[in-house]
């Protein structure tokens, strides 16, 4: 079934303009639960390199662990005040194993057997050495969580919940409280998401984006 167009050109960037980086959220108001079921699978469908997935999303809904958080988060309200707030984690080093883990479901999803998949298993793991020899397979990993979080974002706000990508923040302590030493897992970024506060100045600010000439050229 091919893509059909869900909404029009003016009402994708009238929602994108109006979405921002939201610094006060209401603690209040909460998001309904099929928006955020839909918000969840919005990071499962991301694209990633090969397909991949190097990733997992730790929803943290324990009040006592945001709290614990905040202050390695630059102290930002939104840690505790977002209805849901949302760790990504990088896989440190995608290995052979992983893969294989990944290649078992391509042949259940797909109903192919693992071996037809053999040449595609060489590449991934013929880039993926590369990557581990120049020491970047966590990068790697992370970048493709940067996708994720544009997906999620955009996918919020036209669902008109309100979202903050947070990098400002410790990865160290974060890998700490949530307890990820022993695991294959480490924290690259957060999102909050939820309903803006009316007092929250940000919401008024003009977006400040160079002109498409700029940024834009065609050869
Ligand atoms: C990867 C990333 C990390 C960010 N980290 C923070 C952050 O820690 N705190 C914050 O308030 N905003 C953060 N932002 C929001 C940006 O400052 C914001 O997107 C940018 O200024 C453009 O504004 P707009 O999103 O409101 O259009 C981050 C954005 C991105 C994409």
């Amino acid at each position: 079934m091919a893509l059909t167009p869900v909404l029009s050109e003016s009402a994708l960037l009238g929602t994108l303009k109006t979405r921002y980086a939201t610094k006060l959220f209401d603690p209040q108001r909460k998001i309904p639960e099929p928006t955020w079921t839909a918000l969840e699978e919005t990071l499962v469908l991301s694209q990633s390199a090969f397909g991949a997935q190097p990733w997992k999303f730790l929803v943290v809904d324990s009040p006592k662990i945001r709290a614990r958080l905040r202050p390695h988060t630059w102290d930002q309200p939104a840690v505790t005040d977002a209805s849901k707030f949302v760790v990504f984690l990088a896989r440190k080093a995608t290995s052979s194993v992983d893969i294989a883990h990944y290649l078992a479901r391509i042949a259940e999803v797909r109903g192919v057997t693992t071996q037809s998949l053999k040449g595609f298993n060489e590449v991934i793991l013929e880039t993926l050495s590369e990557r581990a020899l120049n020491g970047k397979l966590t990068d790697w990993a992370a970048r493709q969580l940067y996708i994720a979080l544009g997906q999620f974002t955009t996918a919020a706000a036209l669902l008109g919940v309100d979202t903050c990508p947070i990098e400002g923040l410790e990865p160290k302590k974060y890998d700490e409280i949530l307890q990820l030493g022993d695991t294959s897992f480490t924290t690259v970024l957060t999102v909050a998401a939820g309903y803006r506060l009316e007092t929250d100045k940000y919401a008024s600010l003009a977006k400040v984006r160079f002109p498409l000439a700029e940024v834009v050229q065609h050869v």
